[in-house]
């Protein structure tokens, strides 16, 4: 015997940044100003990503590549881990990501990757409230997901580890 579990997520779909309320934008517009001073020399996928925190503070970050390729570190991380260690007891309201390359037009949003999205997630269990996820590529459409454990299903968490 078995019962078979299933999930549904949900994301909203903006059809620009026309569309978008003013304080997303403020902060997908901070992560289009971080992409800028990403390092990106193997990959020249420039992703920059912004973090609200509860006073309103914004911080920023970027990818940061190595020529030990597994070395290097999303923007996502970058960022959040720069805002946890700066900012520990600050809840994380949401995080906007954006990305630009030089060989094309980036006309659909960047998701974040599944490890960031473990990284991420932890600080919505420590703060035990959703981050809003706002999703973008340099034109088109806008995803923005109500929190980040709805794009990652069935995540590691401290219960894993027994605490
Ligand atoms: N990257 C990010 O920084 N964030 C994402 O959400 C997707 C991927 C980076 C990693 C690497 O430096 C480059 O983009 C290409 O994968």
């Amino acid at each position: 015997m078995s019962k078979q579990i299933t999930g549904n997520y949900t994301y909203e779909v903006y059809e620009s940044t026309d569309t978008l309320n003013k304080k997303d934008l403020e902060l997908l517009n901070a992560a289009k100003f971080a992409l800028v001073n990403a390092y990106a020399p193997y990959s020249n996928f420039n992703v920059g990503a912004a973090v609200l925190l509860e006073d309103g503070t914004v911080i920023t970050g970027n990818n940061q590549e190595n020529a030990a390729y597994p070395s290097g570190l999303c923007a996502e991380r970058v960022a959040f881990f720069y805002a946890s260690s700066q900012h520990p007891t600050k809840k994380i309201i949401a995080v906007a990501i954006s990305a630009k390359t030089n060989n094309q037009e980036i006309n659909i949003p960047v998701p974040p990757c599944g490890a960031c999205r473990q990284a991420m997630a932890e600080y919505e269990i420590k703060f035990e409230s959703p981050i809003r996820l706002i999703m973008s590529g340099e034109k088109g459409e806008i995803f923005i997901s109500p929190s980040v454990s709805n794009l990652l299903p069935m995540l590691f968490s401290a219960k894993n580890l027994g605490k």
